[in-house]
């Protein structure tokens, strides 16, 4: 059909595109578009054109004319798409931004280790149905000393230092200091509560001792409990925590609080059992601290010490991390140093 076209049409067809493939702006595109397609272009004057034709080839000369039109119509379209790219990235380039460099990764904030281990040490409490139990931070003396069978001149108290707010007040040693407040909540019925937090000692900081750290406290206490409950929950515990091949060993110890009173010490992790500098070549560490619960604080927390037995257990949170991910030095839990925090991001 384009053989039959008018030469004249066909030489304005050609025109105009070879302009519009010169066109490099959004305003040279604007100004061709007015030129030829808007309704002042020349496409309208070849349309008026058609009634100037013979009658019987006006359809023809018709037809032509719209087909130069949709292809001019089309190759505009085209245009302005290469254009529009051209000037989007012609801005990004005066921006200075360079979208070809790849995206800069998101520093993500984690749980602190401690934490990650507090939730993780409730969840296998959970387990045997423990359920979480919390007490102040900031602690009456008699919570964390005197209802635990420790009077006022105990010799006892010298194990742990104390920060003292007032006379009676001070910062809690131990979470110990909540058990009590647990019986007192619960009696007479059974308890079941693991205890959760920070304690402080007024220490001086070391490798091995820091003024604040984790622990948890277990206690159960029941008409039938029995030191092979003690036994039973904490090898459970520990098989969790350490894997199906850990072993305990219970060695007689004193707490005022508990009678009897066992510390619990689970193979060395670095030697397995061999011996080493770390176990002292015993094949054994010392990893938490349990027993009976003592009768006086049974019974003040309100139980009958000859109907209701119970067991308890206090465990560094920091401490059992050491034992597990080898960790030499207590302080770096406290220093907030990134190169540590993020190893168990
Ligand atoms: N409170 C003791 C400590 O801090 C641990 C402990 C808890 C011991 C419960 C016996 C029973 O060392």
């Amino acid at each position: 059909m384009s053989q039959e076209r008018d030469p004249e049409l066909e030489a304005y067809r050609n025109r105009a595109l070879e302009e519009l493939s010169r066109v490099g702006s959004e305003q040279l595109l604007e100004e061709w578009y007015r030129r030829h397609l808007s309704p002042s272009g020349s496409l309208v004057g070849w349309r008026r054109s058609i009634g100037k034709a013979p009658p019987e080839r006006r359809k023809e000369v018709g037809r032509a004319i719209n087909e130069v039109a949709d292809e001019l119509n089309r190759a505009f379209a085209a245009r302005r798409e290469v254009v529009e790219l051209q000037a989007i990235e012609e801005r990004l380039r005066q921006s200075g931004v360079d979208v070809t460099l790849p995206a800069r990764a998101q520093a993500q904030g984690g749980l602190h280790p401690s934490t990650q281990a507090l939730r993780e040490i409730q969840s296998v409490f959970a387990l045997l149905g423990f359920v979480p139990f919390e007490s102040p931070h900031v602690e009456l003396d008699d919570y964390n000393f005197g209802l635990l069978n420790m009077a006022p001149d105990h010799p006892a108290r010298d194990m742990q230092d104390t920060f003292y707010v007032s006379k009676d007040v001070l910062m809690r040693t131990h979470t110990s200091s909540g058990q009590v407040r647990a019986l007192q909540k619960y009696c007479p019925a059974p308890v079941r509560i693991i205890l959760p937090g920070l304690c402080y000692r007024h220490e001086n900081i070391t490798t091995r001792s820091e003024i604040q750290f984790h622990q948890v406290e277990g206690l159960l206490v029941g008409p039938d409990v029995r030191m092979s409950d003690l036994k039973g929950v904490l090898l459970f515990f520990v098989r969790q925590m350490f894997g199906e091949n850990q072993a305990i060993r219970l060695r007689g110890s004193y707490f005022p609080f508990t009678e009897p009173s066992v510390e619990i010490d689970i193979r060395c992790t670095l030697c397995a059992g061999d011996g080493c500098r770390v176990c002292k070549q015993t094949g054994w560490l010392e990893l938490l601290g349990a027993g009976l619960v003592h009768p006086r604080v049974l019974a003040n927390g309100g139980y009958d010490p000859k109907v209701h037995r119970g067991i308890a257990f206090g465990l560094g949170v920091e401490r059992l991390l050491m034992l597990r991910h080898g960790i030499r030095d207590i302080r770096l839990f406290f220093e907030n140093d990134l190169r540590f925090l993020e190893q168990f991001a």
